[in-house]
């Protein structure tokens, strides 16, 4: 069996100042994003066990533990890689192009995009929708309560208090601009056109 692991973050601790505090993203990365990994991994280990004994009793709580913390994994994943100290830029290229198709322009995208960032009780996804082969942007509740099914992540915001209340408070949209002079549309634009190879 797998044993899912953290990776170090792409950057510096103190790379995002002022915009994400050394603090937050330490706290952030080490322990929140840690114990998602460990949880994954803990809960792995219960539904292997019970599928050994054949005691299948904590078999679909561990099935949601899987699901929460492989979700908060996955997304901090996403969330590290989209932003970087040469970020704050407007994506370019296919990505560009898509967002311009499906919102009507770049900055109808943002206003949306922002708009699901300070309702949603966990993240504010981009995401491209195999289904109708187009980008979405979704609310998301705790790490996967509102996902759609064959939404593939492209750009995540985490607005989970731990993301932001230490550097701003109750200020949340304070925290969202913050967010957009740091973003880095590279990997988002990378996972576009990978996700479009695969399924359009
Ligand atoms: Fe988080």
């Amino acid at each position: 069996m797998s044993e899912y692991e953290l990776d170090p973050l792409p950057y510096e601790y103190d790379a995002l100042e002022p915009h994400i505090s050394e603090q937050v993203l330490t706290w952030h990365h080490d322990t929140h994003h840690q114990g998602y990994v460990n949880g994954w991994n803990s809960a792995e280990e219960t539904l292997e066990a019970n599928r050994e004994s054949g005691d299948v009793s904590s078999s679909a709580g561990a099935i949601r533990d899987v699901t929460h913390n492989s979700s908060g994994h996955i997304l901090h994943d996403l969330f590290w890689q989209n932003m970087s100290p040469e970020g704050g830029d407007e994506p370019s290229g296919a990505l560009a192009a898509a967002i311009q198709e499906d919102f009507g322009s770049y900055d109808a995208w943002k206003a949306e995009f922002e708009a699901a960032a300070k309702d949603a009780s966990g993240w504010a996804l981009l995401v491209y929708d195999s289904f109708s082969n187009q980008l979405r942007n979704v609310v998301v509740d705790g790490h996967d309560n509102g996902a759609i099914w064959g939404g593939h992540p492209i750009l995540a915001l985490d607005v989970w208090e731990h993301s932001y209340y230490h550097d701003y408070g109750p200020a949340r949209g304070d925290f969202i601009d913050a967010f957009f002079e740091v973003v880095d549309w590279e990997e988002p634009a990378d996972r576009y056109e990978h996700a479009v190879e695969l399924f359009e």
